[in-house]
């Protein structure tokens, strides 16, 4: 395969997003509500599960294909048994040029206080934490399970000192929320190296009870911030970054905003997503996906599999935040769409 591979709106494959356990010990509403991911919820049995020889066999054809970042998500990808090892194993791969990949991972930041070391031994080379409130009441109803904020805290701490950064820092906003935490989530980060995201709350999956009054759109977001601390765009580090990026203006550090509902950013989008099980998404509003692992677990050879990505990704036109006005609540085929705990963020 060239690394030359493009889609049907012309855009590269660049990044793999690999969902390694549908699993999290958190159950923020808007992602995992409680109502329905309850003690009756069946996850996925451990043999559905792709294996990490399976996740790097599938990781190398990528990069291959012309993947330069993988992003490790869930569920909470700490709570796979074992992640270092994964870890070990995708950080050797090399990019047909010879680099390394950019390596990293989004958590919810419970366990990172005693994963950081381990996990930066093993090769990761950088960690995005979510983190919705400071207040530690909010927190904890964010979550959901009665999570402290001070763990997370610690997290962020521990994975600074390991030098798993630049650290990102990602606020989910929803209005009515944790809304009135966006001065004092700003204030705390400024500063410091660490770059504060604020996404605006989204229609993923079919149980978060999204609605648009909640949705607080980054234009507020930022005319927030800028009334406090007075900011000034900047340009992207890379095409098709989902954040827009802002600096303060007093030499403080950058914030992003991530706006996929009120400006959407698919026209670069170059991003893949592997879910849990081994099937490939080509969106994160996606409502099937496509089973490599019946490829992996076939008699086929990597030259074989290798094809058949190349094929399904020429054929991928998806740019669902784009339409999404367009279109009519749940999509339009009636089809439900993947959950984002499945798919990995
Ligand atoms: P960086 O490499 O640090 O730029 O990370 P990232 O922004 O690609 O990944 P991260 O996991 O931090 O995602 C931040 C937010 O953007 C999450 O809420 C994701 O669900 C959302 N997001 C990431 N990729 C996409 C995408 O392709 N489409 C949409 N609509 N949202 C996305
Ligand atoms: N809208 C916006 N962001 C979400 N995330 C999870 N669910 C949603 C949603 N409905 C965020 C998480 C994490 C990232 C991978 O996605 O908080 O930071
Ligand atoms: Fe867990 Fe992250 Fe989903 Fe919250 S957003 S329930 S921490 S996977
Ligand atoms: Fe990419 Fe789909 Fe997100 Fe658009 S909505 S940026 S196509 S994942």
């Amino acid at each position: 395969p060239s690394g030359l591979l493009s889609d049907g709106l012309g855009r590269p494959l660049r990044d793999l997003r690999i969902s390694v356990t549908d699993r999290c010990n958190f159950r923020c509403s808007y992602c995992m509500p409680k109502e329905v991911f309850d003690k009756h919820y069946q996850f996925l049995p451990h043999g559905a599960l792709l294996s990490f020889e399976e996740i790097t066999r599938v990781a190398r054809l990528f990069v291959a294909h012309g993947v330069q970042k993988i992003r490790l998500t869930g569920g909470e990808p700490l709570l796979r048994k074992n992640i270092e090892a994964l870890i070990e194993m995708l950080a050797a791969l090399r990019t047909p040029d010879g680099h390394p990949l950019d390596l990293t991972l989004t958590t919810n930041g419970s366990v990172l206080a005693r994963k950081a070391r381990a996990l930066k031994d093993a090769g990761l080379q950088r960690v995005t934490v979510s983190l919705d409130a400071l207040d530690d009441a909010l927190f904890r109803r964010m979550n959901d399970v009665d999570f402290p904020v001070a763990d997370v805290l610690a997290g962020l701490e521990a994975a600074e000192r390991v030098g798993l950064g630049p650290l990102k820092v990602n606020m989910v906003v929803k209005r009515g929320t944790n809304d009135h935490e966006i001065v004092p989530m700003a204030r705390h980060f400024r500063g410091t190296s660490i770059v504060l995201r604020f996404i605006e709350f989204m229609d993923v999956g079919a149980t978060n009870g999204w609605r648009m009054e909640e949705v607080l759109p980054s234009a507020q977001v930022i005319e927030r911030l800028h009334a406090a601390f007075p900011l000034e765009p900047i340009d992207p580090n890379y095409p098709g970054e989902t954040a827009e990026r802002w600096r303060y203006r007093d030499g403080g550090g950058e914030i992003g905003v991530i706006s996929s509902v009120t400006q959407a950013f698919c026209r670069d989008c170059n991003r893949a997503r592997l879910s849990t099980e081994g099937k490939l998404f080509l969106c994160l509003f996606a409502a099937e996906g496509h089973d490599l692992r019946a490829l992996l677990r076939g008699n086929y050879s990597d030259e074989q599999i290798a094809a058949a990505i190349g094929l399904i990704w020429q054929q991928r036109s998806d740019r669902y935040s784009e339409l999404r006005s367009t279109l009519k609540a749940d999509t339009g085929s009636g089809q439900r769409k993947v959950e984002m705990h499945y798919i990995g963020g």
